[in-house]
């Protein structure tokens, strides 16, 4: 099973640029070009939050438009950047298996049940999930406690040592490592918010941050530094479960010279 994750995609109202300085949507229009060239192609997309900039109809709708193409499920969960309002309305039928009160459900039509948790805060950059959600994740990895699963969020709950995006991370990361910690099943934990590779490990489950198809974080472990943006290689995450593990790639969106062969027409290694 090939899972696909973009995240931090940043949606704006067309004919504006983010910060004046990114089109968004053409970002978003190659990393769905990539995602449709892969061999095999990916049987579902998760979008890890922040689908737009504002949190406008509008931005919802131009990113429908630009995602329609793939020809799997698509699921999403807000970030900081959007609602759980405005991506419920974009997202009617997601809304509609929506639990505990927030954009929270799982999807149990694959070899890996796909949690996704809602962290938004109404009006703030930092996350949380509460205590309805967290309970609902607990009871949801209690009701197949042998069914391997992979949960999403939007806010990481753990430090990157990026100290303003930091500032913002999920705030009851102890709550969730302590449920986490009551369930062996779960393989990875996936985030995004920080537009940058990252890795660790989560109440002993491995943990990942996936990058934007856009704009990165600057990497800057400065705790004076100030928040900015660099436009580095843009990517995606391909998370393989072949049965018994699961793999994450980093996968750089873009033209990029080759493919070179290693051997020759007579099988052997390239001088
Ligand atoms: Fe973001």
């Amino acid at each position: 099973m090939l899972i696909a994750q973009i995240t931090d995609t940043h949606i704006r109202p067309s004919g504006t640029l983010a910060y004046g300085v990114v089109d968004t949507a053409a970002h978003l229009e190659r990393a769905v070009a990539h995602l449709q060239a892969l061999t095999p192609r990916p049987e579902v997309v998760l979008v890890t939050g922040d689908l737009t900039d504002f949190d406008r109809p509008e931005e919802y709708a131009r990113f429908r438009a630009l995602t329609d193409a793939l020809p799997v499920p698509l699921l999403p969960i807000p970030g900081n950047h959007d609602s759980t309002a405005g991506v419920a309305a974009a997202f009617p039928k997601i809304a509609a298996q929506a639990q505990a009160g927030k954009l929270n459900y799982v999807v149990e039509d694959f070899p890996v049940r796909l949690v996704m948790l809602d962290s938004s805060v109404a009006g703030a950059p930092h996350g949380e999930l509460g205590t309805r959600t967290l309970s609902w994740l607990d009871e949801t990895l209690s009701a197949a406690p042998e069914r391997p699963a992979l949960v999403a969020l939007h806010h990481p709950p753990f430090l990157t040592g990026i100290r303003h995006m930091d500032l913002q991370n999920l705030r009851d990361g102890q709550a969730l490592e302590q449920v986490l910690a009551r369930h062996g099943q779960v393989l990875a934990l996936i985030c995004g918010h920080v537009h940058r590779t990252v890795f660790t490990r989560f109440a002993g489950v491995p943990a990942s941050i996936c990058p934007s198809p856009a704009h990165a974080v600057s990497l800057d472990f400065d705790p004076a530094g100030e928040p900015g943006f660099h436009m580095e290689p843009p990517g995606l995450h391909l998370h393989r479960f072949d049965g018994g593990r699961l793999v994450t790639h980093l996968s750089f969106i873009g033209q990029y010279d080759g493919p070179h062969p290693f051997f020759g027409p007579d099988r052997t290694l390239l001088g």
